[in-house]
Order: structure tokens, then sequence, then C-alpha cells
């Protein structure tokens, strides 16, 4: 059995591309010419080929053979000088191309897309948690993208049937990011980039600066707070801070599952995590570092998470890495061990 993962080299195709082989099956990695993350790649049995998923013959050639298509290769967080219309295009034409690669190669068995929980649109949340049922709504381009590439990924099955599946993950920080992800600092980024936008669930009427009480805090010397919110998605009122922060072992195991079972053809599932409040995680991140991390409570909240039921049901996905679990191989990480996953 061979796959073909792009972005190979990512944050969750590196630690896909190692389960693969460790499960003994073969592996063909589409990297980007240039990329110095190929290093997360060296000492494997994977076929690394080079190419840019705009450029479709190096695509095509990349698909001939291979039994199943894992597609991860994207633009997420567009780096800095990068213009919107380069992310589309490469978002949009890459996923186009690697399309029209698996309907020209009838051999292929699974075409998997690496969707996201950003379809639904983290800060308006209708209900949580979030199941499969929930309109997708998003509000961002990077969501917009996703959106479209699902409905392609659809329309490929339709038009040349591509045995596809989807599968919207959560966040997935790597073990080298999940400390910064729950830290002081991201929530003031949070606050700043989202919590001025009416109609999002960060924003609060008649707050001008939403960041302040946190950044009160940083300068106060905390390097951590439990953000706690007052208003927001029904049942947040007056709790702490909760989103779908999930382990890269625990997106891999979903996308596996996802590749191989019969049960996911045809099929969009929700592969995220357990739904983890900063209070939890900075409980237990409280007990390896012997500080204590204020509660704050702000007008602004940010509360949700998805629901996995489906994937369970279907195809017996069960997230396994509690918060306290990466909070540990963070720590173990930062501290030079070896975790067993790899970096972003
Ligand atoms: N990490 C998350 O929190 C998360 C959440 C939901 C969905 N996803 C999706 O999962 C997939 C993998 O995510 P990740 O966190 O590993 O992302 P990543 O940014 O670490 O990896 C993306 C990879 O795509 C490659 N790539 C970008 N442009 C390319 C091009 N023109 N040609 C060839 N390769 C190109 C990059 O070199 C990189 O290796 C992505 O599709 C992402 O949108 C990630």
């Amino acid at each position: 059995m061979k796959t073909l993962v792009t972005g190979a080299c990512g944050r969750i195709g590196a630690n896909l591309v190692r389960r693969l082989l460790a499960d003994g099956e073969e592996v063909r990695a589409f990297v980007l010419e240039g990329d110095p993350k190929v290093e997360k790649l060296t000492g494997t049995d994977a076929e690394i080929v080079y190419g840019d998923l705009l450029d479709a013959d190096a695509v095509l050639s990349a698909a001939r053979g291979v039994d199943r298509v894992a597609h991860l290769g994207y633009i997420m967080g567009k780096p800095a000088g990068m213009s919107v219309a380069t992310e589309l295009n490469i978002n949009m034409t890459g996923t186009f191309n690697v399309l029209e690669a698996c309907a020209a190669e009838r051999g292929i068995e699974r075409f998997l897309f690496a969707s996201t929980n950003a379809t639904y649109d983290a800060f308006r949340p209708k209900y949580v948690p979030i199941d499969e049922l929930h309109p997708q709504e998003p509000h961002s381009y990077y969501g917009m993208e996703k959106l479209a590439g699902e409905r392609m990924t659809e329309a490929y099955g339709r038009m040349y049937g591509v045995p596809w599946t989807i599968v919207r993950f959560g966040t997935v920080p790597g073990p080298d990011e999940l400390l910064k992800r729950i830290s002081a600092a991201d929530v003031a980024g949070y606050l700043r980039e989202f919590g001025a936008r009416p109609g999002t669930q960060l924003y609060a009427q008649g707050v001008n600066d939403p960041a302040a009480p946190v950044e009160k805090a940083i300068e106060e010397g905390h390097e951590y707070v439990v953000p706690v919110g007052a208003v927001g998605a029904a049942g947040a009122v007056g709790k702490p801070w909760m989103q779908d922060l999930v382990d890269v072992r625990d997106t891999v195991e979903g996308i596996v599952k996802a590749l191989r079972h019969p049960n996911a053809l045809g099929e969009a599932f929700n592969v995220t995590g357990f739904g983890v409040t900063w209070e939890e995680a900075l409980a237990h991140l409280s007990t390896r570092t012997g500080e204590e991390y204020p509660r704050i409570d702000l007008p602004n909240t940010w509360y949700w998470r998805c629901d996995n039921t489906k994937a369970k049901s279907l195809i017996g996905y069960m997230p396994r890495y509690t918060i306290d679990r990466m909070i540990d191989d963070a720590i173990a990480y930062a501290a030079g061990d070896d975790v067993g996953v790899l970096p972003a």
C-alpha cells in the first residue's frame, strides 16, 4: 500500500509519514523544493519527490502508481509578504491539481482532503459541541478555501468517481508550539485580532481595547492567565475559555483510520480533541511549574469545540491524548527529550 502525502514535512504531514512507515506501508512524500523542514524525513524510508502544488505535471507524476492520496499541502497562516491572491491560488489550484491527478490515475482507492473546523467558524458557533450538521459558514479566507476544497472534492467524486473522504481537524499545535498557544500573549493576540470585530464570539460591545486586561496581567509578570468569559455561546457565560486543541498523534490516527476504513468513503468527519479549557490546561501546568495562574474576568468569550461522535461510530476514532499528556510532552520536548512527535 503506497500513499502520496502532500505537505509531507509539515506539522501533521511529517508525523503522518512516520506513522504510515511504522505500520509497514510505503510513502511518497511531496515536498516543496527548498523546504528546510525536509530534514524531518531524513533517515526514513519515504520516497521524497520535490514539486510545487501549482505544477500540474509534478503533481500528476507524484500521483502515478500510488494507492492513496492524503492531501495536506496548504498555506495555513499566510507567511508575511505573501498576498491573499497567492494563498488563494496555492490552496485552490493546488487542490485542483491533486484532484485532477486523482481523476487521471484510475487506480487510486482513496483521496483524503485535510479540512478544518474553521469551515464552521470558531468564533460564531451556533451550538457547542459542533457536529457535522452544523452550518459551515467560514469568516476567513482559509476557511472559505477549505470549504471550497470540500465542495471540489465531492464534485470529483460525482464527475470522475474519485473515492474521497474529508477530515476536519481541530487545532493541532506541535509539541514545540503548545505552551505558547495557551499563553497570555496568545490570549491577548486573539483579543486584539478578533475582540473588536462585531459578530464574533470574542466581540463585546463598548469595549474599545479588549486585550487591555490581559496585557496588564502580562506587564505584572504573568506568563499564563485563565480567561473567563462573561457572554457568548449558550452555556458559556462565566466559564473559562475553551477550544478544540488536539494532539497531532490523534490527528494522525484519525487520518489513518479515514484512509483505511471502508465506512469513511464519501463521508466528512470531525477528527478533533476533547475540548480543552484554559482552566484545566493551566491547572496541570501549575502542577509542573509550581506557579499560580490568575483568572481574568473578561467581557469576551471564546468557547467552542467539535463533536467526534460520527468519526467514533463510523471509523472508530477516539482522541486519546489529554491536555495533561500534551503539556507533559511539550515540557519534555522543550527539555530536549524525544517524545515521539515531530515538531511543527
Ligand atoms: N495544524 C492545524 O491546526 C490544522 C487544523 C485544521 C486543518 N489543518 C490542515 O491540515 C493540513 C496540514 O496542516 P499542518 O499543520 O501540517 O500545516 P503545515 O503548514 O505545517 O504544512 C503544510 C505543508 O504544505 C506545504 N506547501 C505549502 N505550499 C506548497 C506548495 N505550493 N507546493 C507544495 N507544498 C506546499 C508546506 O511546505 C508545508 O510542508 C493543512 O491542509 C492544514 O490546512 C491543520
